[in-house]
Parts: structure tokens; sequence; C-alpha cells
């Protein structure tokens, strides 16, 4: 808390980023990755009427455990590796949350990802909080073997805090459905019980769900589809650009072309391909499953990577990483609509300008929740032990994406802001509704 208040007057906190309300285990002067949720919430505060009262809660994790992960080497040395788990927020229901192997891991990143979490979920109203994990790696530089042993001692470290109604991972960037089920059989040995719900994104033959690998690109899908029908846009023929090629992006251009829309132009790692006429995004893959390239497909042109963000489309799909669209380029995105596939792919600075020139930007915590909803279904599913058909689940699906994107453009309109500060109210809301109610403990 911030200042002396009377909880009876619920007068709102002013909140302060320096001085106490900076947890001790930041660096005030590079704050990293959570700094820019930080100024998110400032810039949702004076929309919580009221509940601004509990927004520190919405500032501080609720409960972060850093781990040793010590393993054996092939080559017979021992190595220890940095974990993290954060829970950011409880008071909705259990943390929910990927589990991430980078080299560049810190803790003010899994701690944005975690607050991230919390706020994805809340504005879709999955009955989740927030978790994050993640370890500093390269897992290029390891053996399958060294990675499961990782994955094993890693998930018995964090047992502590983790659990099907406790906290429950999930894939994210360089994990997959082979790692959750490492986690999943090393949580249930450890607990003498199989516990298919302590972890979704599973194999489908391990109690994963179906339509689990095209959720985020189908979440894409239905919200671009839903904004571009509240801008008077038509689906078919709309030209879309799409940056990163891997299982949101491809997703969701292929859906976006199956249909009637127009691919005009793809990025991703390995280059950037562009074709007035249209790429076919299912020869796209096979061509890029074949080559390992995206580059040289047949009736494209190559460009830059600069000359990507000024091609001439109607919308843009970021779909790769965090911080790509930035005040550099900005100013040359041609897209009236851009849907963030990724999370956290545009500065605070470059939605200021998107703002200005008249953008409309699908955030993330919106436009890529497919995933997560489509892990709370396999979560519900597990629970049961009953499981859906993939009509089923992209019909539920869909609505909650529909549903959540109508909500959010009401609040836009009402507020006349920007659906991401929308998104940031609705959620905002939704978990200090939930802490008022609940009080705080004892
Ligand atoms: N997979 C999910 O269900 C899911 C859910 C929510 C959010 N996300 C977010 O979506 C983003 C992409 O995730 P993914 O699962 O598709 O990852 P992925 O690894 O399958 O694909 C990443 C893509 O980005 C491309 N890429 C990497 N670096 C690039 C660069 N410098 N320039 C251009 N392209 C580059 C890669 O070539 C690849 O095509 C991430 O931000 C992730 O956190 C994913």
């Amino acid at each position: 808390m911030t200042a002396t208040q009377d909880p009876q007057n619920q007068t709102p906190a002013q909140p302060q980023l320096g001085g106490h309300t900076l947890p001790s285990y930041l660096d005030p002067n590079n704050i990293g990755p959570y700094e820019i949720y930080l100024e998110q919430v400032e810039r949702v505060t004076p929309y919580l009427g009221k509940l601004a009262y509990w927004v520190e809660t919405l500032k501080r994790p609720k409960r972060i455990l850093v781990v040793d992960v010590p393993i054996h080497l092939d080559d017979g040395t021992v190595a220890h590796f940095e974990g993290y788990r954060v829970q950011h927020n409880t008071s909705r229901g259990p943390a929910k949350g990927g589990v991430r192997f980078h080299q560049d891991v810190t803790l003010s990143e899994v701690m944005a990802l975690s607050a991230w979490m919390t706020i994805k979920n809340a504005a879709v109203n999955l009955p989740y909080g927030g978790g994050k994990g993640g370890i500093r790696i390269d897992p290029r530089k390891y053996s399958t073997g060294e990675l499961e042993r990782l994955t094993r001692r890693y998930t018995t470290e964090i047992g502590l805090i983790i659990g099907p109604e406790k906290d429950i991972p999930a894939p994210d960037v360089n994990t997959n459905p082979q790692t959750m089920a490492w986690m999943m059989d090393t949580y249930s040995m450890n607990v003498g019980r199989t516990a298919t719900g302590v972890v979704t994104g599973k194999p489908v033959s391990l109690g994963g769900s179906l339509g689990r690998g095209d959720a985020t690109g189908r979440g894409v899908f239905v919200t671009g589809a839903e904004a571009l029908s509240k801008l008077g846009m038509p689906l078919g023929g709309a030209r879309i650009a799409v940056q990163g090629f891997g299982n949101v992006g491809n997703a969701a251009a292929r859906i976006f072309h199956d249909h009637g829309a127009k691919i005009v132009a793809i990025q991703d790692v390995t280059g950037t391909v562009h074709s007035e006429a249209g790429i076919n995004p299912h020869t796209a893959a096979a061509h890029l499953a074949r080559t390992g390239k995206i580059t040289g497909l047949e009736g494209t042109e190559e460009l830059t990577t600069g000359e990507f963000w000024g091609v001439d489309c109607d919308v843009l799909i970021p779909a790769a990483l965090e911080k790509q669209i930035t005040a550099e380029n900005a100013g040359r995105i041609r897209a009236k609509l851009i849907v963030e596939g990724a999370n956290g792919p545009t500065t605070p600075a470059a939605d200021d300008l998107l703002r200005e020139r008249g953008v409309t930007v699908v955030p993330d915590v919106l436009a890529n929740a497919g995933g997560v909803t489509v892990s709370y279904f396999e979560w519900v599913q597990d629970f049961s032990s009953f499981f859906w058909t993939e009509d089923e689940i992209n019909a539920r699906l869909d609505r909650i994406m529909r549903e959540a994107f109508l909500g959010l453009w009401d609040v836009k309109e009402q507020h006349g802001v920007t659906l991401r500060t929308a998104a940031y109210i609705v959620a905002c809301t939704r978990v200090l509704e939930a802490r008022a109610l609940r009080g705080l403990y004892p």
C-alpha cells in the first residue's frame, strides 16, 4: 500500500513505481520487462474507480520460487541452471502459464510474463490466475537426454508449488508436448498417482486436447475477423502480412487464407517473402519443411527485414517475438489493423504512435488467448476424464474469443480508449473485484 488509507472510504491509492513500491529484488535502474507491465498498470489505474485501492496487488507477484537445477551432462560433468516459477496472482483461481527454456530468461521477464497471464486469463474470463516459469538455458546446445533430466529435476523443484488445483504449467518458447509429458510423469511419480491435469499442452495420447495445436492461431483469426467487421473491412481478399511462421503465425495465416483472405508477406527468422498475387500458406509450410527456409518460395520475391514493415497490407500479424513494432518502424506500417499473435510485440511508444495514426491493435492479451483457452479445456477434460471432439472444442473456443472481443470492444467505445487499455480495464477490474470480495487474509 502506498499511503495510509481508510479501508472504509476505499480511497483510490496513488500508485508509485519508485521508492518502497518496487521490490528490492528488482534493480530500479534496469527493471527489465516487468517495467512495461508496471507502466500498463499505471495507465489503467485511473479507470479502476474504488478498486484502485487494491492496485498494489497487481504490481507484486504473489509468490516467486527460484530454484537451482543441477543435472549430469552426457560428458559426465555436472551443470547447474537457474530456474524460476512465478505465481503472479491467484485471486480468481489457480495460477496458469507456460514454461520457457531460453538462455536470456530473467526473473523480471518471468514476472512480466506471469503478470500478462493474469491479465489474459481475466480478459477472456478463464477461472485462472497468472503464472509463468523458465529455465536459463539454450536448449539447442543440449541432448534430448540432458533436456529430459533438466525438465524432470526442474519439475521436482517447483513441485512444491505446482499441482492441478494450484498452478498448471504449459509449453512456451522452446518447450513442447514432449516436455509436458516429462513434467506430467515426474509430478505423477512424486505424488504417487497419474495426475494428467498438472500441465496442459500434453500429447493427445496422454490427456492432451484436440485443437490445441492451432488454438492460438485460431483465436488470432476469430478476433481479427471480428475486428475487420467492426472496422467495416471485408475479410474476403483482406491483405495480410505475418511475422513469424511457427505455431501461431502458420496457423493464423492458414486459417485466414482458408477464409478467403490473401497472405501478401511472410517473415520468419530465415527471411521475408512477398507476393502481390498472394502466398498459399499450405505451400509455404511445405516449402519451409522441405528446405528449412521461407525464402526461395516459388512465385514470391524476397524483401529485406526492414522492408517487411512497409508492405502494403490491411492486417499485420506479429507472431514471432516481443518488441518488434517500435517507435522506429511504427510510422511505416500501412495496415489499418494489427492483431498481436506474439506476446508483447509492440512497445508502449509504438502503441502511442499507432493510436495517433488511427491503427487498431487487437492486443496480445486478447488475440493470442486461444492457446490458454484450449489449455483450460484440456484441464477440464482431464478432471472429468471425458474428451470432446475437435468440432466441440473449436465451437467453444470461437464463442469465448468472439464474446471476449465484443465485450472489450464495448468497453473501448464506452471509455474512448484503445482495445489494449479496455482489456486491462476489464481484466484488472475482474482480478481486483475478486481480491476485494475475498478480503485481506487474515
Ligand atoms: N504457441 C502458443 O500457443 C502461443 C500462445 C500465446 C502466445 N504465443 C506467443 O507467440 C509467439 C510465437 O510463438 P510460437 O509458439 O509460434 O513460436 P514458434 O517457435 O513456433 O515460432 C516462432 C516464429 O518466429 C520466427 N522468428 C524468430 N525470430 C524472428 C525474427 N528475429 N524475425 C522474424 N521472425 C522470427 C521463427 O522463425 C518462427 O517462425 C511468442 O511470442 C509466443 O510467446 C504463443
